[in-house]
């Protein structure tokens, strides 16, 4: 970072302001705290005043001089008229202050309290706040986002948004600090303008050698944030892959290498928090040293020294030390600024909406498909700029059975997910019934689409939440569980007494491919979309029950749009249209037998699936 004492720069505030935006913070709710807080330091300076006219009497050996002082002089009318005049007055007037030091000093703690109660509250309500919207506005970039995220990342990150709320009790402390220690002062002034003096001077000194300190803290909190995602990143990245961590008994590996950077953290943070640790001796000896040394030119000057004068010096070191921890608030403030600003850096990143692949929402309602999907010179590249799709112009007719071949990689997934809106296409070049699939809005298109990928996404949830799932009538179980037996799960059914309870553990890892396929399935057949798209959905299966399955979605699906990826050809005889893909470029469409005596490509494929087969 260039700037590193520059406070915030116009970024940081953007997020500051918009975070306590989100956070729904009101002056209020930081002007309730001051205020108990102000309540509170006048109570403690009233307690600590109260120990004046103690250390006067203490240099006098009596309280007679009480009855002259203009601060004090309504101390005595406290007492009843008998004991004023009794010989055991000033015993009397030494519990009395003391019992008020008590007072002010329980009263003082009430409100601390009270003001701790207060502020968790807030705190909590915020924190609460800020992580829903951050979360919601996260799951609102595009997939390509998160395609190049790592999980340990996003979930660090997220983590930071209260960042903004922590800056938020940083102002509120500091203000805090200022008022105690104005109370402080006071009496302090009241007590020995000399000694007021010298803790004037010294404090600049303390703040120039706070700030070196500081400038180190906020360079190992930067250092610290990049450990934090890192370790998160391979810790998940690891569990997430534990099977292979495992296949390839990597456990010693992946451990030393997660015990690698757990020390470098681990120095990292242990180096932050003694830099955090030096700054309070430092501090505290520049200001006794420098006072007890004023104090001693002043000792040495003075024409007359009567030791009552230590009586006053004690209380002055006493407030001296209590004004420390308050003194602290302009570098402690610095600091929280130093060790958030990193996190907050990486907020504005989050609020900035470069490299976010939002695909945005349109504001018409999708309400199913008449003549067709229309593709027109659709080129497409991921974020590293190579292109997938080269000028792609097709017709998916509605109420058919469109099939989409190529070889791995030719682009037939990028394909499908840019008509399921997976990833943003270029304006006009994809209409349903003629019109920009960009303009529909999201939630009515997905109404009406549905898509099972290659890749199968389920929750750690029963099977009966990961069937309903973003649905706002769940169906009974009973037509949850014929069209489990469509689909041919019919073994886990038999093998369950309550198959619709079953947990499927993270990412579905109980089952195999094949069920976890005809699950996702299964999700999507539920729906009974308009428009269905199959990206090698039935790719585990073996090839008995996948012709049972495809005699299924036929039977369901018949007379609706549906658009089938597959790998294995002999699947797709019944297709009405095929579009065969090359490189990014589609090269061929028609009929099964058109393109078979085309002899071309998709002439190509077959054969070498047939050898393969015969093989
Ligand atoms: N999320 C992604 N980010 C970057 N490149 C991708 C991504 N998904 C696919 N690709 C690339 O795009 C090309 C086409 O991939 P894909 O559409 O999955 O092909 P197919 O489904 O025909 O096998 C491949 O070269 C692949 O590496
Ligand atoms: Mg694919």
């Amino acid at each position: 970072m260039s700037n590193p004492r520059g406070f915030l720069d116009a970024d940081i505030r953007r997020v500051i302001r918009h975070y306590w935006r989100i956070a729904g913070a009101h002056p209020v709710h930081v002007a309730i705290p001051l205020a108990l807080t102000f309540l509170t330091a006048a109570l403690e300076g009233a307690s600590y005043s109260l120990l004046i006219p103690l250390s006067e009497a203490l240099s006098e050996n009596s309280f007679d001089f009480l009855r002259e002082s203009k601060l004090f002089g309504w101390v005595p009318t406290l007492l009843p008229a008998g004991a004023l005049s009794s010989p055991r007055r000033d015993a009397y007037l030494a519990l009395l202050i003391l019992g008020l030091v008590v007072l002010a000093r329980t009263g003082k703690v009430l409100g601390q309290f009270g003001k701790a109660l207060y502020v968790h509250w807030r705190d909590e309500t915020y924190y609460a706040r800020v992580q829903e919207r951050t979360f919601a506005r996260v799951l609102g970039f595009g997939r390509q986002y998160f395609d190049g995220q790592s999980l340990g990342r996003l979930d660090v990150e997220l983590g930071w948004s209260r960042a903004a709320v922590d800056l938020l009790a940083s102002v509120e402390d500091f203000l805090k600090n200022v008022l105690s220690m104005v109370a402080k002062a006071v009496v302090m002034v009241a007590l020995s303008v000399p000694l007021s003096l010298t803790v004037v001077v010294v404090f600049p000194a303390i703040v120039l050698v706070m700030g070196r300190i500081s400038r180190e803290i906020e360079r190992l909190a930067r250092v610290g944030a990049a450990v934090e995602v890192r370790t998160k990143s391979q810790v998940l990245d690891l569990l997430a892959t534990v099977p292979l961590v495992k296949a390839f008994s990597q456990e010693r590996q992946a451990t030393a290498s997660y015990a690698d950077i757990l020390g470098e953290a681990r120095g990292v943070t242990m180096r932050r928090r003694n830099m955090t640790a030096l700054r309070w001796p430092v501090e505290e000896i520049l200001v006794l040293a420098t006072v007890v040394a004023m104090q001693a030119v002043l000792i040495l000057t003075a024409e007359s020294f009567v030791p009552g004068d230590l009586a006053r010096l004690a209380v002055f070191l006493l407030l001296v030390q209590q004004i420390l921890p308050n003194l602290k608030c302009f570098g402690d403030f610095g600091m929280a600024v130093a060790e958030q600003r990193p996190k907050l850096r990486a907020l504005a990143t989050l609020f900035s909406d470069d490299e976010k692949y939002v695909v945005s929402s349109g504001d018409r309602d999708f309400h199913g498909l008449r003549e067709g999907i229309r593709v027109r010179d659709l080129s497409f590249a991921y974020a590293d700029g190579t292109p997938v799709l080269r000028g792609v112009s097709a017709e998916i007719p509605a109420h058919a059975l469109t099939a989409v071949v190529g070889e791995s990689g030719a682009g037939k997934s990028t394909f499908a997910d840019l008509i399921a809106r997976f990833y943003d296409c270029p304006a006009g070049s994809i209409l349903l019934d003629d019109v920009d699939i960009r303009a529909f809005s999201l939630p009515s298109l997905y109404r009406r689409m549905a898509m099972v990928s290659q890749d199968v996404w389920l929750l750690n949830r029963t099977l009966r939440d990961n069937l309903v799932f973003g649905l706002q009538e769940p169906p009974e179980d009973r037509t949850l569980l014929d069209l489990l037996a469509d689909v041919q799960l019919d073994t886990l059914l038999r093998d369950h007494q309550r198959p619709l309870d079953l947990v499927l553990g993270d990412r579905g890892v109980q089952l195999s491919g094949g069920q976890r396929q005809r699950i996702a399935l299964a999700r999507a057949l539920l729906r009974d979309p308009d428009i269905l798209i199959l990206d090698e959905a039935t790719s585990a299966l073996d090839s008995i029950v996948e012709r049972k399955v495809a005699e299924a979605i036929d039977r369901r699906f018949r007379g609706r749009t549906l658009l089938v990826i597959a790998h294995r050809l002999s699947t797709l005889r019944g297709a009405d249209h095929i579009l065969v893909f090359k490189e990014g470029r589609l090269v061929e469409e028609g009929s099964w037998d058109a393109l078979l005596s085309l002899r071309g490509e998709f002439a190509r494929l077959y054969e070498a699936q047939f050898e393969e087969e015969r093989v």
